[in-house]
Formats: C-alpha cells, structure tokens, sequence
C-alpha cells in the first residue's frame, strides 16, 4: 500500500473524482437516504460542475487520495474567513476502509488548516452516519452543535458539527 494525497486541479483529476463520489455516496448513504435524494445531492455537490464552481467561487481544494497510484478516495476542504477550516468531503471506497488511510487522509487535512493559519477544523456529519461519528471521536473530533439545513428539491440535512482543535 502506498498511499499519496495530491491536489486535484486538473479537469481529468476533478472528473475521476466526480465519478468515484458517485458511486461511494450511493452505497454509504443507502441505509439513510432515499435514492433519489442521493442523486439529488450528489449532481448539486459533487458533480464535476458543482465541484468546478465552488473551487472558482467559494475557495474549495479538492486532493485526490490514491492507493498504488489508484483512485481511491477524496477530501474537499476549505478555509473559512475566521479561525476556521472546514473539512467539506471525506470519503473512501469501501474496500479501502480499515487500514488507517483515514487518519493519513486527516493529517493532511490538519497540515493544510495550520498552513492556512488556522486554529480549528469543522465538518458536518449525518447523525446516523454512526460509523464516521466514531471515527471523528477517536480521532479528536468532539461535537459542538447540530444543524439541520434544507438543500433544496424538498430534502434536508440533518447534521452534527464537530469540531477539532488544532
Ligand atoms: C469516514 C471514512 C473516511 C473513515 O475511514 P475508515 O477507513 O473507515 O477509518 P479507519 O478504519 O482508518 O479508522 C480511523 C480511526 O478510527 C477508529 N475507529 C474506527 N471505527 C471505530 C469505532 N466504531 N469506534 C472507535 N474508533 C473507531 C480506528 O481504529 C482508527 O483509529 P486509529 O488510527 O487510532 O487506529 C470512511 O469510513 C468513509 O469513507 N466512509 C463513507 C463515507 C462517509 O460517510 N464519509 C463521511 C461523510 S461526513
């Protein structure tokens, strides 16, 4: 296994992104969402489109996370105007689970908030989403508050914040 985190820019680099994006929310979030809120979020937020706009418009990085040199996995980050990062994606392919990328994954994350100069990083989490929650908390992450957000076409979020200390 050897794992590299790189910065995806590339228009190629984005669109294998979109492409793996489809096919993990559509198996990890099955359990708690229905299928066409699925698609809904996946072409509003991470569809190659959707991910060009918020690096062009909202100051979003997306790094891709390879195995052998083989997609399997993504972050997308952004640092906010305050003290904050936001931690926006973290996903892995389901047979990739397990074996500590994830906490590679994170430090990355932490390198990048404190080379922004940043003092905190956030993300939400669906609250039944169980299995990232315990990971989060194992890795210091504690929970701050809960939102619940409409996204549009009729469906909402309904998340935990949580927050990590730098
Ligand atoms: C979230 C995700 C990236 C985590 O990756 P992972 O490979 O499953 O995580 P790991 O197995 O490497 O676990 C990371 C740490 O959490 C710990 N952990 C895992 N399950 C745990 C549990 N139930 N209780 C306590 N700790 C747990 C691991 O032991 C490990 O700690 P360590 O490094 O000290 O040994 C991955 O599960 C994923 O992509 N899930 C689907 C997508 C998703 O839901 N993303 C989050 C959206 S907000």
């Amino acid at each position: 296994m050897a794992i590299e985190i790189k910065e995806a820019i590339a228009s190629e680099e984005l669109r294998s992104i979109a492409e793996l994006a489809e096919k993990i929310w559509h198996e990890c979030y099955s359990e708690i969402l229905s299928a066409q809120q699925i698609d809904y979020m996946v072409e509003k937020f991470q569809s190659y489109q959707a991910m060009v706009s918020q690096i062009e418009k909202q100051n979003y990085r997306y790094y891709a996370v390879y195995d052998d040199g083989e997609i399997c996995g993504y972050i997308g980050a952004k640092p906010e105007s305050d003290d904050r990062y936001f931690l926006s994606k973290l996903y892995l392919k389901q047979d990739k689970r397990g074996r500590g990328i994830a906490r590679l994954m994170m430090n990355s994350v932490f390198t990048e908030a404190r080379n922004a100069g940043k003092k905190r990083v956030y993300l939400t989490v669906n609250k039944y989403n169980n299995h990232s929650i315990n990971v989060y908390k194992r890795i210091g992450f504690e929970v701050i508050d809960s939102v619940v957000t409409d996204i549009g076409g009729g469906y909402v979020m309904d998340d935990y914040v949580m927050e990590y200390k730098l």
